[in-house]
């Protein structure tokens, strides 16, 4: 077995709505090994978003422990150079380019140098904007939104992914092209991936398929 890069156990979180308790996690358990990719899929509102949340470290659980390569703290700069995630509305900065916005990624760990701009350019070049480094953002078709979005989640060599419906705002061949993508780049870098999708046919490409029913992952 590769080295663990995410443990969950146990992990459980609700919401009040009113006076009414959603117990949207009723004790999730998950192991991802180094390199090795896992789709979830559930219904909508089955607590997918709320699941990658925790798992990114963004929101603590209410009962169970969550563990990052083995450490059970995050902290803002160890998430920066851990994780990177990937939204269903990419979540770019409108008013910066394409390279400015995979830089963000850098500009929370310091200065950007000449090798950090080298890097940006070459991820760029590897999603295939290559051309597209100087437009700004709100220039980009939804498609290259997203490959933007891969470029900066992949920025700081992060070891894990977290994919929550990337390809949610796509059309069904943008949103292959982008799938193909992430699960080509993660494999090359050997990062761990979860990625969320309602996509059966995307599910299937990842080593692994869960399903987050009744508050718990079930085999898929
Ligand atoms: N901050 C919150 N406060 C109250 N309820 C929430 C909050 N976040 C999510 N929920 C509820 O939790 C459930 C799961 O939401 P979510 O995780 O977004 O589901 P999914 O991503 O699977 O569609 C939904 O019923 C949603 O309304
Ligand atoms: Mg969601």
């Amino acid at each position: 077995m590769n080295e663990a890069i995410l443990t969950a156990r146990g992990v459980r979180k609700t919401f009040m709505s009113g006076d009414r308790r959603l117990e949207v996690l009723a004790g999730v358990d998950l192991d991802v090994a180094a390199g090795e990719s896992v789709s979830i899929r559930g219904e909508s509102g089955s607590g997918k978003s709320t699941l990658l949340q925790l798992l990114a470290g963004l929101d603590a659980p209410d009962a169970g422990t969550l563990a990052w390569a083995g450490e059970s703290d995050t902290g803002t700069a160890r998430r920066g150079r851990f994780l990177g995630i990937v939204f269903q509305s990419f979540y770019l900065i409108p008013e910066l380019n394409a390279r400015e916005n995979v830089l963000m990624a850098r500009r929370i760990l310091g200065p950007i140098d000449a090798a950090a701009r080298k890097r940006a350019d070459d991820l760029l070049a590897k999603v295939g904007l290559a051309e597209r480094a100087k437009h700004l953002s709100s220039q980009l078709s939804g498609g290259e939104r997203q490959r933007v979005a891969v470029a900066r989640a992949l920025m700081n060599s992060p070891r894990l992914i977290l994919a929550d419906e990337p390809t949610g705002n796509l059309d069904e061949r943008t949103g292959d092209a982008v799938i193909e993508l992430l699960l080509g780049l993660c494999a090359e870098t050997q990062t761990a991936l979860v990625l969320v999708t309602h996509n059966a046919a995307h599910a299937q490409k990842t080593h692994r398929q869960l399903v987050l029913r009744s508050g718990i992952l079930v085999h898929g």
